[in-house]
C-alpha cells in the first residue's frame, strides 16, 4: 500500500514544527471506530495539538434546534478573526503561484464542493478523493474522508496549505515568502492585529490556520425546506413526495438512517449538547478487485492509517445536506448522480463489469451488513430523490457572510 499517496498527510516536517496547531484529541466513541495501532502514522506528532474545547458563544444566528459547536478554547470565535479567516480563505497569496484558493475546490454554490470528481492543485497534481463540502463542518468530529487521527480544522488546513502528496496550494517551505506577501496587503495590517491580539497581531502560518478555521466553523447551514418541515414546525414546507421518502430514508427496508441519521444526516458529529464525538467509517461494497474485498490501491479507506485489513474500503459517510449540488459523489467521485447512488445502495454493493476497477462490489466481504441491497420501485426511488432534494439550503448557497470578500474591488 502506497501510504505517501493515500494519508494525505505528507507535510513538510520543518514548516510544521513551527506551528502550534489548537485542536483536541477527541476520543473516539462509536463501537464502528477504527481501532489504531499504538505508532500509527499522526499527524498529531508532528504538530503540538493543545486545549480542549468548549461551546461557541459568538452569536451564528442558528435557530433553538441547532445546537451550538464547539471550539477550542484557545481560538475562540470573534467577528475579527472570521472576517480574516474568511478574506484569506478568498485569497491566491495562500497558493505558491498565486493562482489558487481554498475556495478553488470548495464553491460556496456548490456547498464548498467543487463539482469534480477529483480536484488539480497548483502543479495539476490531483487529490486522491473527492472534495468536500463545508457545510457544517464545525460539527465534524474528524476530518476528510478517511482519516480517524484528523480531529481539527486548525490541522486539516496545513493539509492543502502545505502538503507534498499530491501539491495542493503548495506552500511548503514558503512560510517567509507567505508573511511578506499577507503582510504587504494594508487591510491583512489592519486585520491581523484586531483578530488576534492575544498572539500580538503576528502574521505566521500559526495565526493563519486559526483564522482560516473560525471561518470554517461559521458556515452552517440550517435552514433547507427539510430543516423548515422537520425541526422549524412548518408542515408546509416539504412536497408529498419528499415526505414519503423521509418515511422510507428512515426504514428498515433501506437502511439508510443507520449511517445518515444525525442533522447532518451522517455519524460524525460532536456538538455542545452531545460533547462526546461519534465517530464512525463505513464500507459500502462500491469495490471488489479480487474478491476478497480489496479497493482501488490509492484509495483504500482508514485502512492506509491503521493497518487493518478489515479497514478495507471503509470511508466516513458525507452529511447529505445539500446532496443535490455536490456531485459527483463518493470519496472518488465515481458516481455522478444521486439516482446511480441510490442503485448503487439498491444493488448491495456496485457492480463494475470491465477495466481494472472491475469486481462485484455485492459479494465485497468487508461490506457493512446495513448494505444489504433492497427491491426498489420506480416511485420510492423517486420519493427518496425528493426527499435528499429537500436538503438543499438556497439561503446557504449565496448567504454574502460565506462570499469572496475580495470581488468588491480590493483584490489585486
Ligand atoms: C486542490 C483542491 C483543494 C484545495 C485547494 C483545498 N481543498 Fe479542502 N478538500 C479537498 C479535498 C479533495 C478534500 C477531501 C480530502 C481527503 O479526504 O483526503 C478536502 C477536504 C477538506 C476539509 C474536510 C471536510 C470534512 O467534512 O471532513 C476541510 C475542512 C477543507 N478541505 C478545508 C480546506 C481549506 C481551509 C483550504 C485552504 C487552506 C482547502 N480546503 C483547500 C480539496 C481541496
Ligand atoms: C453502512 C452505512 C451507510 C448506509 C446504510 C447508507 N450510507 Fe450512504 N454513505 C455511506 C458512506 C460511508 C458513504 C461514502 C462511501 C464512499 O465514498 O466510499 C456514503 C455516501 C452516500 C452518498 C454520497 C454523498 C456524497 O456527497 O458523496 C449519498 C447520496 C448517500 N450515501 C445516500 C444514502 C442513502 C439514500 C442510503 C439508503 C438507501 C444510504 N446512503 C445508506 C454510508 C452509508
Amino acid at each position: 500500500m502506497n501510504h505517501k499517496r493515500a494519508s494525505g498527510l505528507r507535510l513538510a516536517g520543518a514548516a510544521l514544527a513551527a506551528v502550534i496547531v489548537v485542536g483536541a484529541a477527541a476520543c473516539a466513541s462509536s463501537q464502528d471506530q477504527a481501532s489504531l495501532p499504538h505508532g500509527a502514522p499522526d499527524a498529531r506528532s508532528a504538530v503540538q495539538v493543545s486545549s480542549s474545547l468548549v461551546p461557541v458563544e459568538y452569536d451564528l444566528g442558528l435557530p433553538d434546534w441547532t445546537p451550538p459547536p464547539l471550539e477550542p478554547a484557545s481560538n475562540r470565535l470573534t467577528a475579527a478573526k472570521i472576517e480574516l479567516g474568511r478574506r484569506l480563505f478568498y485569497d491566491v497569496r495562500l497558493s505558491a503561484d498565486q493562482t489558487k484558493t481554498c475556495a478553488s475546490c470548495h464553491h460556496q454554490d456548490k456547498a464548498f464542493t467543487d463539482g469534480l470528481p477529483v480536484s488539480p492543485g497548483v502543479t495539476g497534481d490531483l487529490t486522491p478523493r473527492n472534495s468536500m463540502s463545508l457545510a457544517n463542518v464545525a460539527y465534524a468530529p474528524v476530518l476528510t474522508w478517511a482519516n480517524p487521527l484528523l480531529h481539527s480544522l486548525e490541522q486539516q488546513a496545513l493539509v492543502p496549505l502545505l502538503g507534498q502528496e499530491p501539491v495542493e496550494l503548495g506552500m511548503a517551505n514558503k512560510d517567509e515568502e507567505l508573511v511578506r506577501r499577507l503582510t504587504a496587503e494594508p487591510i491583512y495590517r489592519d486585520l491581523f492585529p484586531k483578530a488576534f491580539p492575544d498572539m500580538g497581531g503576528e502574521i505566521s502560518l500559526a495565526t493563519v490556520v486559526r483564522a482560516l478555521s473560525a471561518f470554517q466553523r461559521t458556515i452552517i447551514s440550517v435552514n433547507a425546506p427539510y430543516d423548515r418541515y422537520r425541526y422549524g414546525g412548518d408542515v408546509d414546507a416539504l412536497p408529498e413526495a419528499a415526505i414519503r421518502g423521509e418515511a422510507l430514508f428512515f426504514s428498515e427496508k433501506f437502511e439508510c438512517h443507520h449511517c445518515h441519521n444525525n442533522f447532518n444526516m451522517n455519524d460524525n458529529i460532536v456538538h455542545a449538547r452531545a460533547p462526546h464525538p461519534e465517530i464512525a467509517f463505513h464500507n459500502t461494497g462500491l469495490y471488489n478487485l479480487d474478491g476478497k474485498g480489496a479497493y482501488p490501491a490509492d484509495n483504500i479507506g482508514i485502512a492506509e492509517l491503521t493497518g487493518r485489513p478489515g479497514d478495507m474500503g471503509r470511508f466516513k459517510a458525507p452529511s447529505l445536506r445539500n446532496v443535490e449540488v455536490t456531485a459527483p459523489y463518493m470519496h472518488d467521485g465515481s458516481i455522478a448522480t444521486l439516482e446511480g447512488v441510490l442503485d448503487h445502495y439498491a444493488a448491495g454493493g456496485r457492480t463494475i463489469t470491465s477495466g481494472p476497477k472491475a469486481g462485484v462490489g455485492r459479494n465485497n466481504p468487508l461490506k457493512s451488513s446495513f448494505v444489504p441491497g433492497f427491491e426498489m420501485t420506480a416511485d420510492e426511488k423517486a420519493d427518496l430523490i425528493a426527499f435528499l432534494l429537500s436538503l438543499t439550503d438556497r439561503d446557504f448557497l449565496k448567504d454574502p457572510r460565506y462570499s469572496d470578500p475580495w470581488k468588491q474591488g480590493t483584490h489585486p
